[in-house]
């Protein structure tokens, strides 16, 4: 939308970051199956593409790593073009979140789900 276009008619950096973080965050919780997740790391973002106003951007991830409360998660944004559906990569970075308890202190992600991603 155009409150999230800066002066050169491109999407914010920031905006897309927040869209990345948003969308890696609840897919972090997802796969450790825990509403109990913080960023603690975003990797080198590099902005290849610009978005313009109206365009349509989907998010991708896949799981890349997984400590013992720390998952990584590779995460891409792409325009897909309403008319021939073809995606473009305008976006990537890898994120990674770490489970805490209660008082915000790093603990371990469940044993069975470190197990069937401890091969990422
Ligand atoms: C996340 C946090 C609890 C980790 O605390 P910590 O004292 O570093 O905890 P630990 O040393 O036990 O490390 C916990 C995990 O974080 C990982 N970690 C810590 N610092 C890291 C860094 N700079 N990069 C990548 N991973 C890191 C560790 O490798 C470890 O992973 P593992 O258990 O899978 O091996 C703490 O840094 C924090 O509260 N950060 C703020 C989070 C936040 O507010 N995010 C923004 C809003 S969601």
């Amino acid at each position: 939308m155009t409150k999230d276009i800066g002066v050169h008619g491109n999407l914010f950096g920031g905006i897309m970051l927040a869209w990345l973080d948003e969308a890696a965050a609840t897919w972090a919780c997802s796969v450790c199956q825990n509403p109990n997740m913080v960023t603690v790391k975003i990797d080198e973002t590099v902005f290849e593409k610009p978005v313009k106003t109206g365009e349509q951007v989907n998010i991708y991830g896949e799981v890349k790593g997984m400590g013992t409360s720390s998952v990584t998660l590779y995460i891409e944004a792409r325009n897909k073009n309403f008319y021939t559906h073809k995606e473009e990569t305008v976006c990537s970075t890898l994120f990674t979140f770490v489970r805490i308890d209660d008082k915000g202190n790093a603990i371990p992600i469940e044993e069975s789900i470190r197990k069937r991603y401890g091969s990422c």
